[in-house]
């Protein structure tokens, strides 16, 4: 199973601000197919508990910050984002949930597939025999 990695993106600092990019084939491990993002989340809110079959995601955190609790199964890493120009690579087959949200918080989400209900496991029981399968 691969690791979630933090993937340090360019930024170009300037007194009249500063700008960061993705490029696919430059940044990401996988071809772009979907890009959404989460916001207006109010304090205390959790989303995203649930793993991915096929998705691969990156996560940015372009304004406020959050974390993300990424799960093997066996063990806990929790990565807390809060620079626009850090992106965390969430290979496909680990449980994750984002929680801790600040006021104005907003998520980009880079992901590999096209929405696909099925894509999802929800629930944490199925999760643990998925992997054992
Ligand atoms: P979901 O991924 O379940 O969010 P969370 O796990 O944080 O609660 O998505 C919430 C709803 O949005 C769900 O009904 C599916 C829908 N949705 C789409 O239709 N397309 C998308 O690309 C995404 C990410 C979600």
């Amino acid at each position: 199973m691969k690791n979630p990695t933090i993937i340090s993106l360019p930024k170009f600092e300037n007194p009249r601000g500063n700008l960061t990019f993705i490029e696919e084939d430059t940044h990401l491990p996988f071809k772009i197919k979907r890009v959404y993002w989460i916001y207006d989340v109010p304090g205390g809110q959790s989303r995203g508990g649930h793993a991915f079959k096929e998705q691969q995601e990156l996560i940015v955190a372009l304004s406020g910050s959050f974390d993300i609790v990424v799960d093997n199964g066996i063990q806990k890493q929790v990565f807390s984002l809060n620079r626009s120009y850090f992106g965390l690579y969430i290979p496909n087959g680990l449980w994750r949930e984002m929680n801790n949200f600040s006021t104005n918080a907003l998520a980009l989400v880079i992901s590999s597939t096209e929405f696909s209900k099925d894509d999802y496991i929800r629930e944490y029981s199925n999760y643990i025999e998925y992997i054992q399968r």
